[in-house]
């Protein structure tokens, strides 16, 4: 499996600890609020489980799963609901966490659906955000690692659902996909 990297981007290491400084600063910024993590899957399962864990104190989570419509591999931003929240998050303060911003077209429309909701506050924590790929703008707060508009997989991030589980990031190599 590692074999089919060209090269690492961050590793497990790095990872953790960049989370451990967002964890810092979540829970700095939310002092006396109840905030409601929702992790969008399944992409985001791993920022989620080391997130939550780097955090002092407890905070609740939700899931939500959505699928792009058509059959493009790449988000089209037409998304529909697979898996909804359990949660009624009217009134609460909601803090989506992802794996990776793209194009945006994704968490664009999760955050209007979610806005729609009326939550007392909604903001963004992503592991990795890739500013040369957007499409829309997203306003997220918490962001870990701003990297070059390149192929990704590890920790959490898939190639045709594989690769979720190698521990570090890295791009794929070409013979994986040519
Ligand atoms: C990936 C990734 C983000 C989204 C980002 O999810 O986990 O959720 O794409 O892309 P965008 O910014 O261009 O919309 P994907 O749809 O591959 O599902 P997955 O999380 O199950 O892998
Ligand atoms: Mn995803
Ligand atoms: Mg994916």
């Amino acid at each position: 499996m590692g074999n089919d990297l060209d090269h690492v981007l961050f590793t497990e290491d790095q990872i953790h600890a960049r989370l451990e400084e967002l964890a810092a600063e979540i829970w700095a910024d939310y002092e006396g609020k109840d905030v409601l993590l929702v992790g969008v899957l399944k992409g985001a399962i791993l920022v989620m489980a080391d997130l939550m864990r780097a955090l002092p104190g407890s905070a609740p989570m939700d899931w939500m799963a959505v699928s792009s419509y058509g059959s493009g591999t790449k988000s089209s931003g037409v998304v529909r609901i697979l898996k909804d929240l359990d949660t009624d998050i009217s009134g609460r303060h909601v803090l989506i966490v992802e794996d990776i911003i793209d194009s945006g077209l994704t968490l664009n429309w999760i955050c209007s659906n979610l806005r729609s909701r009326e939550p007392a506050s909604l903001e963004i924590c992503t592991l990795l955000r890739k500013p040369d790929a957007a499409k829309v703008d997203i306003d997220c707060r918490y962001v870990g690692f701003d990297i070059p508009n390149e192929f990704v997989v590890g920790y959490g991030l898939d190639y045709d659902e594989r690769y979720r589980n190698l521990r570090d990031i890295g791009t794929l190599a070409p013979h994986v996909y040519l």
